[in-house]
């Protein structure tokens, strides 16, 4: 079987990265940042593209400041929205398959059971409202593409919250931490390992969930990143912290978030040929493989 050529757009972000330590054999690599390319420059995309003619575009791209989204509304539509139409144009002229990743937040969270994949997307706040346009207009040119909605995503590089959680609690004695928003963390590792698997079926399309396993709300995380952070040496042992369950009333933000999050996988488990972790065997693996 030839190798199949893969490009990755967002190649320095949390997934990008990952996807590229990860990339299995059968595939060929192509890892592009924003400067190489632009997934908001329609010309810029067609003409990487048909330079590059992989057989497929993962994009990982995206404007994910959630909150300042509320302010830079148009930049997050032109990223979030348009870079995925550019792409789904791109990907539907030259016949690239497109797997494009996407989020809980998507949702408005009043659910009380998991999210399922044909569930109404109702976002609360701007990057989720141009991650849902970013949904439509690909299923609409592109019906064969691939969506992978995912949620809570850590590595162990980056700025993300295990990172902010173990500098905090490094620096001090006492942290407030949200109790009242529940989903999933979803190690990096976990996605690279999902959607290099979807890519090696050729004939899947649609919508998908893909999160590790499990229900934690944002303070439950913390704990467990302390009690990881002292297993792994990047906490002081006699280390003493406490660790506050707080409301989101207490610590509001621009933008409004989902209060329950939890995203069904089923077609992903009955689909793929994989198994998922728990959230928290995630964190472990996480933890042993990079730090
Ligand atoms: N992080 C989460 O909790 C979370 C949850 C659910 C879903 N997701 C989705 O998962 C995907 C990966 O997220 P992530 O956490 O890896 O994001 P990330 O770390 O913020 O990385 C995003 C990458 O996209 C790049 N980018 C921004 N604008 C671009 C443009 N116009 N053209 C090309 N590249 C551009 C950024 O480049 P610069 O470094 O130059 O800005 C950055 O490297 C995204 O689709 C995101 O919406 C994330």
């Amino acid at each position: 079987m030839a190798t199949k050529k893969i490009l990755i757009t967002g190649k320095d972000g949390q997934l990008g990265r990952e996807l590229q330590n990860q990339c299995p054999v059968e595939f060929e690599i192509i890892a592009l940042s924003r400067s190489e390319l632009d997934i908001s420059n329609g010309i810029i995309v067609q003409s990487v593209l048909q330079k590059i003619r992989p057989d497929i575009v993962i994009n990982t791209a995206a404007y994910t400041a959630v909150d300042r989204a509320e302010q830079e509304q148009d930049i997050a539509y032109a990223i979030n929205s348009k870079g995925a139409e550019n792409l789904a144009k791109t990907c539907k002229d030259l016949s690239i398959r497109l797997i494009q990743v996407s989020t809980d937040f998507v949702f408005d969270g009043k659910k009380s059971t998991p999210y399922q994949t044909e569930d109404k997307v109702s976002p609360l706040g701007v990057y989720g409202a141009s991650k849902a346009e970013a949904e439509a207009v690909i299923q609409k040119l592109l019906p064969d593409a691939v969506i992978v909605r995912t949620a809570w995503v850590y590595a162990t590089h980056g700025s993300n919250f295990l990172n902010t959680m173990l500098r905090l609690m490094s620096e001090r004695d006492e942290l407030n931490v949200v109790a009242d928003q529940v989903g999933t963390p979803t190690w990096t590792g976990t996605l690279a390992r999902v959607l290099y698997s979807l890519s090696m079926k050729e004939k899947i399309k649609g919508i998908f969930h893909c999160t590790d396993l499990g229900v934690a709300s944002w303070y439950d995380f913390a704990v467990a990143i302390f009690d990881e952070g002292k297993l792994h040496g990047l906490l002081p042992a006699e280390k003493k912290l406490t660790i506050n369950a707080i409301t989101t009333d207490d610590y509001p933000t621009p933008a409004d978030r989902p209060a329950y999050s939890v995203l069904d996988k089923s077609r992903l488990l009955n689909e793929l040929d994989i198994e998922l972790n728990s959230w928290r065997e995630s964190l472990r693996q996480a933890f042993l493989s990079r730090y």
